[in-house]
């Protein structure tokens, strides 16, 4: 890889040999004249070695299970019948597998402006000039008792459907005095708390580039009481807080920050409630975080550890420089991934101790991966991109 001088020279050169104004305007600055970098760090690996990997790639072995009628099946939920998975998708709703027979449903909705128009022509390529119209449902969970679903959308704030399907309700938009802009997953406690993050405070989920490029670190933990309908910041000045999970007696919550290669465990109960640790460094840049019944986490990861984040995350400038430069949001995005998709989710015990990793480092079957869901000895792993699901075979290990 390069060293920091040769960045150096190649981001002189390159600021030589192209107008630094950007003149057709497809640069990130040109868009975003607000765009500041930040410093960032991610998380060292203190592993006993190298990172750790998968070389027999078993992800692919995974059967895919297609959705031609949808793309970018975020989050996964089966509710208290068993039926599902659920998962909201790139057009707003949220759909139902009832099984190979039947296929997918129509089960909710989250925006009240939602037309079938919101069903882009292809529905494999994103939705980014619809999405805050049409919604976008990130994280689902059940109520398995009452059988609501909650649902964290990142335009609407955290919603309720009943098992009626339809429209959702919506239970809170704001925390002192601030929207949320990013609102991305949730989980539900017994006694009828929510837990939540928002990833931004200053970019919506089309920009989602933009928040880890920039190391925006205005997101927040929150916690929403069903109760007494009053919604607490937990934790703020978080980098892009992503996917939250409960520890299997409640004690504590564990939550992603993707871009930072980390998670992070919050104290809910005993003699440390209220603070926050690092729970454990993860190999790869972590998405959503899922409970299996035993009390471990599968972690899935947008991408492995990227040596351009690590490398740029602590040079502000060099990023500045970037945004400055006539470089599209997708080539930075590329960048970013590695240049191309490599899946991978890992398990982490209950203590934050790392005990498996699931790798297609070449992302030939499955590639950016957003949530793995154990069930009855499957894997269920969903992608924010991707027209597909993923499911692999836990017995086969
Ligand atoms: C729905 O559309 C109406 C009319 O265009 C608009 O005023 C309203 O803000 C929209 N609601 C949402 C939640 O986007
Ligand atoms: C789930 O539903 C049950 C029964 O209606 C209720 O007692 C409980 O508080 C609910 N939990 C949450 C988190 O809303």
């Amino acid at each position: 890889m390069y060293s920091l001088r040769t960045w150096a020279s190649i981001l002189v050169c390159v600021t030589a040999l192209v107008v630094a104004t950007d003149p057709f305007k497809v640069g990130i600055m040109s868009k975003d004249p607000e765009f500041v970098a930040n410093y960032g760090r991610v998380e060292p690996w203190k592993g006993p070695s190298a990172l750790p990997s998968d070389p027999l790639n078993r992800l692919q072995q995974a059967r895919i299970l297609r959705t031609p009628d949808f793309g970018g099946p975020e989050s996964l939920a089966f509710d208290g019948q068993g039926r599902g998975p659920y998962t909201g998708v790139a057009d707003g709703r949220i759909m139902r597998w009832n099984g190979p027979d039947i296929g997918w449903t129509y089960f909710a909705h989250t925006s009240p402006n939602w037309t079938d128009t919101c069903i882009p022509k292809n529905p494999s390529a994103p939705n980014f000039e619809r999405e805050h119209i049409c919604g976008r449902p990130l994280g689902l969970r059940f109520n398995k008792t009452s059988g609501d679903l909650y649902i964290a959308d990142a335009y609407f704030g955290i919603m309720v459907v009943s098992v009626d399907g339809g429209l959702a309700r919506s239970l809170t938009v704001e925390a002192e005095n601030q929207r949320f802009t990013f609102t991305n997953d949730l989980d539900i406690d017994a006694d009828g708390s929510i837990y939540f993050t928002d990833t931004s405070s200053k970019y919506s989920r089309r920009q989602f580039v933009l928040t880890a490029f920039a190391w925006d670190d205005s997101g927040r933990l929150l916690r929403y009481n069903t109760i007494t309908k009053e919604t607490t910041v937990l934790k703020q000045g978080l980098v892009a807080p992503n996917g939250v999970s409960l520890s299997k007696d409640g004690s504590f919550l564990v939550f992603a920050e993707g871009i930072a290669a980390r998670l992070m465990r919050y104290w809910l109960k005993g003699p440390n409630a209220g603070q926050m640790e690092l729970f454990a460094a993860s190999p790869g840049h972590p998405d959503n975080v899922r409970r299996n019944q035993k009390g471990d986490f599968w972690v899935a990861m947008h991408c492995k550890r990227s040596r351009f984040i690590m490398q740029t995350s602590p040079y502000p400038w060099i990023r500045s420089v970037l945004a400055r430069l006539p470089i599209p949001l997708s080539s930075i995005y590329s960048l970013m991934l590695g240049a191309r998709p490599h899946a991978m989710v890992a398990r982490f015990s209950e203590s934050g101790e790392l005990l498996q990793v699931l790798e297609d480092s070449e992302g030939k079957v499955v590639k950016t991966v957003s949530e793995a869901e154990e069930r009855d000895g499957v894997l269920w792993i969903s992608s924010a991109i991707f027209p597909q699901l993923a499911l692999f075979s836990l017995e086969k290990l």
